[in-house]
């Protein structure tokens, strides 16, 4: 058994802990005693060196920018699957056969449907609502609608509740966005294809066609696919820990939805935008990567950093590439694009974000890859929330089948007032 010694310079004591290996990447050092032993815990500060869980499903390598989902990389998935195989392996381990595609996609498409009485609440939100408050709101409902399948006892069940959920989420995003414009709630459309359909349940009305070309299909349902989980993000750590009490799935599943609106994880998408928006032209760029660098300034360069990858984000690269190529094919070429090649370009050779290692993210390009598709910036982040929605319930049904899991309960380093009388 391989060791690892912790020795406390203050007492002289010392223990050992075992080392657990890991497929890839690092061991983890196991310090569940480590409170027993020495009488001291760990003050990690955003649990950045913290294994929480053991986990079989995606893989991320920040050093190399390297992300595999059950083994595969996102580059090969991107370029040989549809999301929804991608939603097939991320779920059950490994890739479908045509037969598993087939009724997994079937099945899918029909539980698109919601409940019909779920359409009432979104008449009860304001239109300039933001889609996320209502969206969260609509999928917390959902589990009133389901209350029959909140209780889940076998794996089948929860892989029925995965695909409702998955299935819904789409429907649900499109409802949020059609009620903020005053379009009429629209049902989905069984003949076509997850991606296709969002895009068909974004822009359709009651008469005329609605064109949605395949390479808008193809490049959302990539945008899907490298959304579709990343180990341990905050907002999948948020769905865990929610999990961990014994909530129902979509308890968990609206806790991550929140966890993920925050500008620092998924509401970024929207945020860059917005701030590329703020530049407004190419030769403001140099005085706002002034001011990200200025420590006494609080503007940061959204769409820039990460907390694991310290090289290229993989995800910016796949849609680096797709941004290109849709220049090409839809002729995508807006002045926020041009903000954004500058912004890239002059924050890749500065000291400030080399130094740091501060590259774009997924986010960084994905906005205006949605914007090209005529997506409303206020739709970035619900989209995020569906091409994820498959990692966090997968993570879920991780959790559920670890016989060793137990509820999220960190410790604190107390730096309050020492006890004392009430006068
Ligand atoms: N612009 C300017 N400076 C930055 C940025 C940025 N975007 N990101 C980090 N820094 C600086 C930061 O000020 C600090 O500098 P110093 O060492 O001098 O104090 C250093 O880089 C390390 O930053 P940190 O905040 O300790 O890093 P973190 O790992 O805690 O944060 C992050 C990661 C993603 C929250 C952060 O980089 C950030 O706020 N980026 C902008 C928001 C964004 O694009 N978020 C999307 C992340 S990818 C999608 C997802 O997975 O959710």
């Amino acid at each position: 058994m391989a060791t690892f010694t912790i020795k406390d310079n203050r007492t002289g004591r010392s223990a050992e802990f075992e080392v657990l290996d890991s497929t890839l990447g690092s061991p983890v050092v196991d310090i569940t005693g480590l409170h027993k032993e020495l009488g001291v815990y760990t003050y990690d500060n955003g649990l950045g060196m913290t294994a929480t869980c053991q986990s079989e499903i995606t893989f991320i390598d920040g050093a190399k920018g390297e992300l595999l989902y059950r083994g595969y990389p996102i580059e090969e998935l991107a370029e040989k699957k549809n999301y929804i195989e991608v939603c097939y392996l991320i779920l059950h381990g490994e890739l479908p056969n045509s037969d598993q595609y087939e009724s997994f996609e079937k099945d899918i498409r029909i539980k698109s449907y919601p409940h019909e009485g779920i359409k009432n609440l979104f008449s009860a939100f304001p239109d300039n609502g933001h889609p996320m408050a209502i969206l969260s709101s609509a999928v917390s409902a959902l589990s009133a609608f389901h209350h029959q399948h909140l209780n889940i006892k076998d794996d089948e069940e929860f892989m029925e509740m995965a695909r409702r959920i998955i299935a819904k989420m789409p429907t649900l995003a499109a409802y949020t966005y059609r009620h903020s414009m005053g379009y009429p709630l629209i049902y989905p459309d069984m003949d076509r294809y997850f991606t296709e359909n969002f895009l068909y349940m974004l822009r359709a009305f009651p008469t005329g066609k609605t064109e949605i070309s395949e390479v808008e299909t193809r490049a959302l349902d990539t945008i899907f696919m490298l959304h579709a989980d990343h180990e341990q993000n905050a907002s999948t750590t948020t769905v865990r820990a929610v999990g961990s009490t014994g909530a129902h799935p979509y308890a968990a599943v609206v806790a991550g939805i929140n966890a993920l609106w925050g500008r620092a994880h998924g509401g970024a998408n929207e945020s860059v935008i917005a701030q590329l928006e703020m530049i407004g032209s190419v030769e403001n760029v140099d005085r706002f990567i002034k001011r990200a660098k200025d420590p006494n300034d609080p503007f940061r360069l959204m769409g820039f950093g990460h907390r694991v990858y310290k090289n290229f984000d993989p995800r910016a690269r796949v849609l680096k590439r797709l941004r290109d190529e849709l220049r090409d094919t839809i002729g995508i070429n807006s002045k926020l694009i041009e903000i954004a090649d500058r912004v890239e370009e002059i924050a890749l050779n500065d000291e400030y974000f080399v130094k740091r290692n501060l590259y774009p993210n997924i986010d960084f390009y994905s906005g205006t890859i949605l914007e090209a598709l005529g997506i409303r910036k206020k739709m970035f982040t619900p989209i995020f929330v569906i091409g994820r929605t498959v990692g966090w319930i997968t993570h879920l049904i991780e959790q559920k089948r670890d016989p060793k899991q137990k509820i999220y309960r960190p410790r604190q380093r107390y730096i309050g007032k020492k006890r004392r009388s009430v006068p």
